[in-house]
C-alpha cells in the first residue's frame, strides 16, 4: 500500500468534553494540591496523561460484552469466559481474578514470600516494590546496564541481566528466592521491552536452581509487538504466538487488566503450582471475594475476556505504538531529552537532563510535571527521587498514553505544550517535601518551590 499515515483504527461513537482552566486558575489549583498532580481534581486536567491504567476506551464488542454479565457469586459464566481468554493467551493452570495487578502482588507474595526473602525483577514497579518489601522481602533490581541510560538507543531496553541474577542467586543463596519476576514491558524503566531471548535465558536459569519464574504481564501485548518489530525471527508470527511463547517461559504470572486487559479495573494471578493455587484462593476468599469473581462484577470479567484478545490485534498494536513514537520523536527532535526509543505505553523525559540545575533531592521531575501542567494543563506523573527515594537511578517525568482516547491532533497539542516548557526551562526550581507518608509516598505528598 503507498498510504502511509497510521491512522487510529477505530471511529468514535461517544465523546466526553475535556475544560480549559485559564493559567490564573492552574497557579491556584496546583497550590492547592501541594504541587503533587495526584491531588488535583481530575475536571481540571485536559489531557491526564497520569497513567494508562484503567484508562483506556472500551469497543462496542466490550460494552456489548458487558450486557452479557452473569453476577452469579459462585460459578458465574462470565468467569469461565474470563478464564478461557486469560489461557488462551497464557496457558497457565489456575487463573485467579483479582480487583486490579496489586492485589494480585498482595496474594502472591504474602504465600510466596517470607521475611529475609530476596526477589529479582529487570525492575520492580512502585505497587510491586511495595508488596515484597512489605512482607520484610527484599526487592533487587537487575536492569541491563544499557536500560540505565536514558538517552542510549538499544532495542530491548527492559531485558535483565543474566549474570548479575547469577551472581544473586549464588550470593544469597536459591533458598531465599521464592521466585524471580520479569515485568514486560518494563514501565519503571521507560516502557521498555524484554526480548524473547532474554526470557528465555532468565527462564534457563530459573529451571537450573528450580525458582519459578512469573511475569508482571500488565503490557503483555505491546512488548509482543515490540519482539515482532524488533527481534530476528518474529517479524512474521502474530502478537498472540509471541505472548503465548513467553508465557510458555514462565510459571505464573500477575496482571492488571486496566493495562493491555482494555479494562477500567480487574486483574488476576496465574500459577501452575496446585498447592500455591489453594493458598492463593484461600486469601483471596479472605480479602477479595470468591475464586470466580476475585472482587470484580461478572460484567467485568466479560469486558477483559474481550479486551486481552483485542490488545493483541495488530492494526490497535500498529496504532498504539506509532502514537507513542510519533510524540516521543517530535519533542526529541527539537532536543528535549527522552528515554530512547520511545517507550510502548509512555513517553519519559529525562528530568535530570531537562533540568540539570535542579539536584535530584529537589525532585526535578515534580517540577517538570509541575510546569506541563501550569503551561498546558498536561498531567505527567514523576517516576523518580519522590517515588523511589534513595532507589530511584533516574528522575523521569512520564507521560503515560491511554489507550484509544487521544487523537493526533491532542498528541500536537502535547508537543506544542512541552517545547513551549524546554523553551524556559533555566527558570523552573526545585521544591521540598513538606509532607510524606511511610510508604508509596508520592501519591500523597506534599511539596512547595524552593525560594
Ligand atoms: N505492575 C506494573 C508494571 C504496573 O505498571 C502496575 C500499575 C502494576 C503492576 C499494578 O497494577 O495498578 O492494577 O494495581 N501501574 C499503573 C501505572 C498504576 O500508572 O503505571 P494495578
Amino acid at each position: 500500500m503507498s498510504i502511509k499515515t497510521i491512522i487510529e483504527p477505530f471511529r468514535i461513537k461517544s465523546v466526553e468534553p475535556i475544560r480549559w482552566t485559564t493559567r490564573a486558575q492552574r497557579e491556584a489549583l496546583l497550590q492547592a494540591a501541594h504541587y503533587n498532580l495526584f491531588l488535583l481534581p481530575a475536571d481540571d486536567v485536559l489531557i491526564d496523561l497520569l497513567t494508562d491504567s484503567g484508562t483506556g476506551a472500551m469497543s462496542t464488542h466490550q460494552w456489548a460484552a458487558i450486557m452479557e454479565g452473569d453476577e452469579s457469586y459462585a460459578g458465574s459464566r462470565s468467569f469461565d469466559r474470563f478464564r478461557r481468554s486469560v489461557q488462551d493467551i497464557c496457558g497457565y493452570k489456575h487463573v485467579i481474578p483479582t480487583h486490579q495487578g496489586r492485589a494480585a502482588e498482595r496474594i502472591l507474595f504474602n504465600v510466596a514470600c517470607k521475611k529475609g526473602d530476596c526477589v529479582p525483577n529487570n525492575t520492580h514497579f512502585d505497587t510491586t516494590r511495595a508488596n515484597v518489601e512489605f512482607v520484610g522481602a527484599e526487592a533487587v533490581d537487575l536492569l541491563i546496564p544499557e536500560g540505565r541510560q536514558p538517552a542510549l538507543q538499544y532495542p530491548f531496553k527492559g531485558n535483565m541481566d543474566i549474570a548479575a541474577l547469577e551472581a544473586l542467586i549464588e550470593r544469597v543463596g536459591r533458598e531465599r528466592i521464592p521466585l524471580v519476576m520479569l515485568t514486560v514491558t518494563n514501565n519503571s524503566g521507560g516502557g521498555q521491552p524484554v526480548s524473547m531471548e532474554n526470557a528465555r535465558q532468565v527462564s534457563a536459569v530459573c529451571k537450573r536452581h528450580g525458582i519459578p519464574l512469573y511475569f508482571d504481564a500488565c503490557r503483555f501485548a505491546e512488548n509482543a509487538w515490540f519482539i515482532k518489530l524488533r527481534e530476528p525471527g518474529y517479524a512474521d508470527r502474530s502478537p498472540k504466538a509471541i505472548a503465548q511463547e513467553m508465557f510458555a517461559l514462565g510459571d505464573g504470572c500477575t496482571m492488571s487488566a486496566k493495562k493491555d486487559g482494555m479494562a477500567n479495573i480487574g486483574g488476576f494471578l496465574c500459577t501452575n503450582d496446585d498447592l500455591l493455587a489453594q493458598q492463593e484462593k484461600d486469601l483471596l476468599i479472605l480479602t477479595e471475594g470468591y475464586p470466580t469473581y476475585g472482587g470484580l462484577a461478572g460484567r467485568d470479567l466479560e469486558a477483559i475476556a474481550v479486551g486481552l484478545q483485542e490488545a493483541l490485534e495488530e492494526d490497535y498494536l500498529r496504532y498504539r505504538i506509532a502514537s507513542t513514537a510519533y510524540l516521543g520523536q517530535h519533542i526529541a527532535a527539537a532536543g528535549v531529552p527522552i528515554v530512547q526509543p520511545p517507550g510502548g505505553h509512555a513517553v519519559y523525559i529525562d528530568a535530570r537532563a531537562f533540568l540539570p540545575h535542579i539536584p535530584p533531592h529537589q525532585f526535578p521531575g515534580v517540577a517538570l510535571a509541575a510546569e506541563l501542567y501550569l503551561e498546558g494543563g498536561v498531567r505527567s506523573v514523576e517516576i523518580g527521587t519522590l517515588m523511589f527515594a534513595a532507589a530511584a537511578q533516574m528522575d523521569l517525568v512520564r507521560l503515560a498514553i491511554p489507550r484509544r482516547v487521544y487523537t493526533q491532533s491532542h498528541i500536537d497539542y502535547l508537543v506544542e505544550v512541552i517545547l513551549e516548557v524546554w523553551k524556559r526551562r533555566e527558570n523552573l526550581r526545585g521544591l521540598k517535601l513538606t509532607h510524606e507518608a511511610p510508604f508509596l509516598r508520592h501519591f500523597t505528598a506534599h511539596l512547595e518551590p524552593i525560594l
